[in-house]
């Protein structure tokens, strides 16, 4: 016990050490969300939240801040209407709760073992209006929570995030966004692998990638200016500058690794260029990279690929882009699941377009390269091999090396670039100590993953459009390179109007959503597009499962039984009988009557994709979700259908109908 109680006292003392730099002031900013704080075991922490929303499952903590347990969360905003006009809140809660508007409390209430609902109208000003909404857990059991409204003119919906403003300068939401910056950093920076001292869990751990075979992959010249200086060839590189010589040590590293496989650097046809600069545009390369015969400042902020054709062996190049996490598995480059004709052709647009070249390096010796290679801490990074002689995270002073201001401060540190604002972030980190790395909230891998994969590179959310929608002028030039006009009438086309990400988590199953994240579903939702969402694998479940918790729903869905009487009914209203649904959407084999329509997904899918809750305020109102669909709305404000001799007319029991059918109907 008295040991015990000693270590504390000791460990308390030396990450005490360490002092969170001071905030500076900043006016107060309105933007869209919500600021949320959250406290549990006498701590408290701040985030930004999208929804009034979330689901925690029992046993796991609220915030990687915060312990697992009991918790209290409290949103705190505006949220805006377009007029003076009533609308009514309701709640589904495992937990308690309270919501007050314009300083009125509107709803209160608590729900036990099972979810309980509760609602109440009111009247919203024209604009602005204060919103406080409170929830409490004992940790019991599941948390959960989700605020919905309805009105006259639509049906029952989450509120969406595009209704809630708040101040992004709020003081303890910029101290919660700083320490999880210097928490992000720390883990991808892999600080830990070279300062022991702190347990980092696998979701936040990343990989660097191995060196498997680096002479059949890259050009030696290349190399030796990319270990030298890899931010002057890639702004967002992760991998720091370890030498500060004249180009030396790189050289001699660079030497060395190309003395391991053997080199390939048999040219691409270059008559596929044109053509793979269509898919560049076609399959979104373009959304995440500039062409590769771009220069200048990208406003997008994308990856260069000027340099790939000083950096790859083609050969290399083509299986890369076919398995780009073969040996890198948390790398950003998705997998396209190209046909290898397809790599080729892509292949071949880069390296015929790209220009940039590099001056000789100076002559390297790989003996004293394969040294460097430990000596360094290369495989500290690249394999996970903790560096020998670095100083222990408890011991080290935080004013230098790694995090050090000025180079002079550095000595033999690696330079990974901070700007201050990172270095401010790493030490208000720090003061708080390493506990936090030992656990993560599946809500917040789901948002950072979002941020640095660039999911909207592609898609829009929350009312932004995505980067891909805005580069249609530049997708003109590459598409005219492989005209389309001899595609028979019905091919897929290009496009860039994709689902929103903004309801992923309420719309999609867990399950299905993480198989299709990874690039494990074979067949695609929207045969009517060129477009294919590309594979992240080794982000796939943690997407998953944050989603649905972050919209307050829970991982697992319990399958329904559908209910054989209705289930004919619903039959009847999906054919020529009913709605004609079956004009736009296939269902199993049987194609759509009318498919150059609006095509829609294949229903036969809807069992395995989505929720119920989704689906039906889709049915109900798909203008509402999508302004720009196609989809019909069948259903008027009061919830009446013209089909009044089926189930009285009764919209919502009609789509619950088509619902039973559909849970019948296998894939
Ligand atoms: C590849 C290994 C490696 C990685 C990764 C690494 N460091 Fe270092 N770090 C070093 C070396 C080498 C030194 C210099 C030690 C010396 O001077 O003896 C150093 C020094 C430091 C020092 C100064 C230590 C002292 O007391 O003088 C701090 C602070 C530091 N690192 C923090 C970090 C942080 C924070 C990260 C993650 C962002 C990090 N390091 C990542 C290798 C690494
Ligand atoms: C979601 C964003 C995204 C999309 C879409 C994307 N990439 Fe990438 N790609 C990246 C990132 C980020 C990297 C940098 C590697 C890393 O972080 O691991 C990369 C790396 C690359 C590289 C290697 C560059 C180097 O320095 O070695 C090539 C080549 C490449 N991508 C080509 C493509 C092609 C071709 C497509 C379309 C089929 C494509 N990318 C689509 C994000 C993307
Ligand atoms: C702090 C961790 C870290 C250290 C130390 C480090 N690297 Fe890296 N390295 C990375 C990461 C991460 C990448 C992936 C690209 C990126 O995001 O920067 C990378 C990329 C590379 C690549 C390109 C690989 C590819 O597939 O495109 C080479 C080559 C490389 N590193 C060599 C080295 C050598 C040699 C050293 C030692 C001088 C070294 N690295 C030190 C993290 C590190
Ligand atoms: C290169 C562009 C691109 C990027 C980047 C991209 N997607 Fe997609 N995504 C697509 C396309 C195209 C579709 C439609 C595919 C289809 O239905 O055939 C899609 C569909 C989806 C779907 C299915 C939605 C539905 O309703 O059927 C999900 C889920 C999804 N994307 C999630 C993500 C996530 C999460 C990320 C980031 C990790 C991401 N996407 C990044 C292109 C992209
Ligand atoms: C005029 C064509 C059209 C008709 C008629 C139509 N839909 Fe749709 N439907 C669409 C389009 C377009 C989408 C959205 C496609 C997308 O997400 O890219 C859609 C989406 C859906 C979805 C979501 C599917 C998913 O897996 O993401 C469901 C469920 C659905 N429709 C059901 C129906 C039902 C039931 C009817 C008849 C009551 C119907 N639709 C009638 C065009 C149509």
């Amino acid at each position: 016990m008295r040991l015990l109680s000693l270590l504390c006292l000791f460990s308390t003392v030396t990450f005490g050490a360490v002092v969170a730099p001071a905030l500076p002031d900043a006016p107060a900013q309105k933007e869209q969300g919500l600021t949320l704080h959250l406290s549990a075991g006498r701590r408290t922490d701040t985030r930004a939240a999208r929804l009034v929303a979330l689901y925690v499952p029992a046993g796991q903590a609220v915030s990687p801040f915060l312990p697992a347990g009991a918790f209290a969360a409290k949103w705190e905003g505006e949220i805006a209407s377009d007029l003076r006009a009533e609308y009514t809140f309701a709640a589904d809660v495992r937990g308690a709760f309270k919501l007050t508007i314009n300083g009125t409390l509107v709803l209160e209430g608590a729900g036990d073992s099972t979810a309980q609902t509760m609602n109440k109208t009111v009247q919203l000003n024209k604009g602005a209006n204060l919103l406080v909404a409170e929830f409490e857990s004992d940790g019991k059991e599941d948390a959960s929570l989700q605020l919905t409204w309805w009105a006259k003119d639509f049906p029952a919906e989450p509120v969406p995030p595009a209704a809630f403003q708040h101040d992004v300068n709020d003081r303890a939401l910029r101290d919660g966004r700083r320490v999880r910056e210097g928490r992000t950093i720390f883990a991808q920076m892999r600080c830990a692998v070279c300062h022991a001292g702190a347990e980092v869990a696998p979701e936040l751990a990343q990989t660097a990638p191995l060196f498997n075979e680096p002479g059949a992959k890259f050009r030696e010249n290349f190399l030796a200016h990319w270990i030298n200086d890899p931010r002057s060839i890639r702004p967002h590189a992760l991998m720091p500058r370890v030498f500060s010589d004249d180009g030396q040590s790189a050289a001699d590293l660079a030497a060395y690794l190309v003395s391991l496989g053997k080199k390939d650097d048999t040219a691409p046809a270059p008559e596929n260029a044109p053509l793979g600069g269509a898919l560049f545009a076609n399959f979104g390369c373009i959304a995440c990279h500039t062409t590769p015969d771009f220069e200048g400042e990208d406003e997008h902020g994308r990856v260069p690929l000027g340099h790939v054709k000083a950096k790859w062996q083609p050969r290399a190049l083509r299986e890369f882009l076919k398995d780009p996490a073969k040996d890198f598995p948390h790398t950003r480059m998705p997998n396209f699941r190209l046909t290898d004709e397809e790599a080729e052709r892509l292949t071949s647009y880069l390296i015929e377009n790209a220009k940039r070249e590099f001056p000789a390096a100076p002559k390297g010796d790989a003996t004293k390269g394969a040294a460097l290679l430990v000596s360094a801490g290369c495989i500290s990074c690249h394999a996970g091999a903790p560096m020998v002689g670095t100083p222990k995270l408890a011991d080290l002073t935080w004013e230098k090396g790694c995090v050090a201001a000025e180079a002079r401060a550095r000595g033999k540190a690696p330079d990974f670039a901070f700007t201050p604002e990172q270095r401010d972030a790493l030490l208000a980190f720090a003061a708080g100590g390493f506990d936090s790395l030992k656990q993560d909230a599946p809500i917040e891998f789901a948002e950072r993953a979002i941020a640095d994969l660039r999911c909207t590179a592609c898609h829009a959310r929350d009312g932004q459009q995505s980067v891909w929608s805005q580069l249609e002028g530049d997708m003109i030039v590459l598409q005219s390179g492989a005209p389309n006009s001899d595609a028979p009438e019905g091919a897929p086309v290009a496009s860039t109007a994709l689902p929103a990400l903004t309801w992923l988590g309420e719309k999609l199953q867990p399950a299905w959503m993480e198989q299709f994240i990874a690039g494990h579903v074979a067949d695609k939702p929207r045969p009517w597009i060129i477009g294919r969402m590309p594979g992240f694998a080794s982000w796939a479940h943690g997407i998953a499962e944050g989603l649905a918790l972050e919209h307050g729903l829970p991982v697992k869905v319990e399958p329904v039984k559908p209910d054989a009487e209705r289930a004919k009914i619903g039959e009847r209203l999906l054919g020529e009988n009913g709605f004609n649904c079956l004009q736009c959407h296939a269902l199993g084999e049987r194609n759509a009557t009318a498919v150059f329509e609006a095509p829609g997904p294949n229903l036969a899918r809807t069992r395995e994709r989505l929720r119920e809750g989704y689906y039906t305020r889709w049915l109900l109102h798909p203008l509402r979700i999508d302004p720009e669909t196609k989809m019909p709305r069948f259903a008027t404000d009061d919830g009446k259908t013209p089909l009044t001799d089926v189930l009285g007319g009764d919209a919502r029991a009609q789509v619950d109908a088509m619902w039973q059918f559909l849970q019948t109907v296998k894939r």
